[in-house]
């Protein structure tokens, strides 16, 4: 799915699509900002080139991960990758589950750009990987993230501990038990 959309308080053209190789180091650069990092659940470290380029091929095989770009398009400037969704499949959330991970950028927070990354993804991504429900994991002291899919209408299914936080668990569609 390719969507695209004028965004004039940003004065650039955001322009959504799958992740390519070309992305790598724009997604590294932003998996290892600080304030990506300190919500990560498994792992706050800073990631390598060699792993992200791991994780990055299991993307763009589509079996057991897939993700998009949000890229912004200015006239004059080189695109920039403003923001990324992805989504891997998650045994531990049930036996045809994913779980999703979303970033954006600080510099172009709140302007709804995870909220539609998300929405305009998820269809594709559970047909993608074959599976009945995506689950959310967020830790409870992130509130954007608490309220962005709180705000999408996600299921909250309560609180637990996950790699040892404090975590709230949203579950899409809603009212479908893994
Ligand atoms: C969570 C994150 C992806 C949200 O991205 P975003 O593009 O700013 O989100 P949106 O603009 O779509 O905002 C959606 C809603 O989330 C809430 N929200 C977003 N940022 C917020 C903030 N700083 N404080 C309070 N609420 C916030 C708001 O309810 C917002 O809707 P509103 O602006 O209409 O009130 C972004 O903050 C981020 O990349 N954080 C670091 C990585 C992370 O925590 N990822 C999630 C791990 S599960």
């Amino acid at each position: 799915m390719i969507a695209t959309a004028e965004r004039p308080k940003q004065k650039c053209r955001v322009v959504m699509r799958p992740m390519q190789i070309v992305d790598a180091s724009a997604l590294l650069e932003l998996r290892n900002s600080p304030s990506v990092r300190e919500n990560c659940l498994q792992d706050e470290r800073e990631i390598d080139v060699v792993e992200h380029a791991n994780w990055l091929a299991d993307h763009l095989a589509g079996i057991v991960a897939c993700g998009w770009v949000i890229i912004g398009e200015k006239a004059g400037c080189e695109p920039r990758l403003l923001g990324s969704v992805s989504y891997g499949t998650q045994t531990s959330l049930g036996s045809r589950a994913a779980s999703i991970s979303v970033s954006v950028d600080p510099a172009v927070r709140r302007t709804n750009l995870a909220t539609r990354m998300v929405s305009q993804t998820i269809v594709d991504a559970m047909e993608a990987l074959d599976v009945l429900v995506v689950g959310a994991v967020v830790r409870t002291c992130n509130t954007p993230s608490l309220k962005l899919f709180a705000g999408l209408g996600w299921e909250d299914m309560g609180v637990g501990v996950y790699e040892g936080a404090e975590v709230r668990v949203f579950q899409y569609p809603v009212g479908v038990r893994p």
